[in-house]
């Protein structure tokens, strides 16, 4: 649904919406690019003044612990001027329109909005409705898309297993209601990877889910066999209308990532978690913690990654000038 505004007429990044509609050639770019700033994380003056003079509202609509703070650090970095609106205290809880906020911001000179919402399409439609300078990232939106989630994913895979066409990754648990799960999936199957593996039970996933270019299983034993990256999810309790499950216990007996089954990968397997992790519900503190978990590194990553799509959205490259 995205695919024709993200894009400029020449074929650069303009909004950062969705995964769907961007081909291999854009999503390796933002890899190399965040690669070019990873080195930033280790040199004592952490900035570049790649959008001095440039400003980003941070407009986060749900909660966020690791994106919101991510995006602004990112910011930061690339030396912009960041604001993040708290909006529990704004003007749309006396009952202002999303695009009146908007309108209001844009009189302020904003070059970006970076969006979080709880409604699927929330940063599509803001793109359609911004000044034709403006750029629109999507931070998360209702069950639709993460798209930065994934990439800042698809950079921590790459860091530790290099090329994507040998991967099977497993993807487990509530797939239904991951924005993070449906963007992650469309980003491994654009890199090339050689299987998309959906482990979850019945309930937990979408009708047709074998059309999102994924494979199936409903157990975690033969599930597990033969793959490379394991990609845990927490169970979106707050988007769940009924239940689907009989207890988290029993939910964490057949679907709860432990030691045991951990051993049923591959040995040199990797644990990813876009967080937040409930432990003891779809894993276990041993290997949340273990060695093979992955999970802050990809906290860290999501700096990179987000500098890097800022930096393209706003047609400015290069982690030094
Ligand atoms: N992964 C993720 O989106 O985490 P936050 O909700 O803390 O931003």
């Amino acid at each position: 649904m995205t695919e024709n505004i993200q894009l400029n007429s020449k074929g650069k990044l303009k909004h950062f919406l969705s995964i769907e509609g961007l081909n291999k050639t854009l999503l390796t770019e933002i890899l190399d690019i965040a690669e070019s700033f990873i080195g930033m994380n280790d040199q004592q003056i952490k900035k570049v003044p790649l959008l001095r003079g440039k400003t980003i509202v941070n407009l986060f609509f749900e909660n966020s612990t690791r994106t919101r703070t991510t995006f602004e650090l990112a910011a930061k970095r690339l030396s912009a001027d960041v604001l993040s609106m708290s909006i529990a205290t704004s003007s749309t809880s006396k009952g202002e329109s999303l695009l009146d906020t908007i309108r209001n911001l844009e009189a302020m000179f904003v070059d970006m909005f970076v969006v979080r919402h709880g409604i699927s399409g929330a940063a599509h439609f803001i793109a359609q409705h911004t000044s034709p300078h403006i750029s629109v990232i999507n931070a998360g939106d209702g069950q639709h898309a993460h798209p930065t989630q994934a990439m800042l994913d698809m950079f921590t895979i790459r860091q530790f297993k290099q090329d994507f066409s040998n991967l099977r990754v497993a993807i487990i648990g509530d797939i239904l209601h991951s924005r993070v799960a449906r963007s992650q999936i469309q980003a491994l199957n654009i890199l090339g990877a050689a299987e998309v593996r959906v482990l979850a039970p019945k309930t937990l996933l979408p009708s047709h889910v074998e059309s999102l270019g994924v494979n199936v299983s409903h157990d975690l034993t033969s599930g597990l066999k033969d793959i490379d990256v394991i990609i845990m999810l927490r169970l979106q309790k707050e988007r769940m209308t009924s239940a689907l499950l009989p207890s988290e216990s029993e939910y964490f007996k057949c679907f709860g990532l432990t030691e045991a089954k951990l051993k049923i990968a591959k040995p040199d397997a990797i644990v990813m978690h876009p967080g937040p992790i409930n432990r003891g519900v779809e894993i276990d503190s041993k290997v949340a913690d273990g060695p093979q978990s992955v999970i802050l590194k990809q906290v860290s990553n999501g700096i990179a990654i987000r500098m890097a799509i800022m930096a393209m959205a706003m047609q400015k490259q290069g982690a030094a000038e």
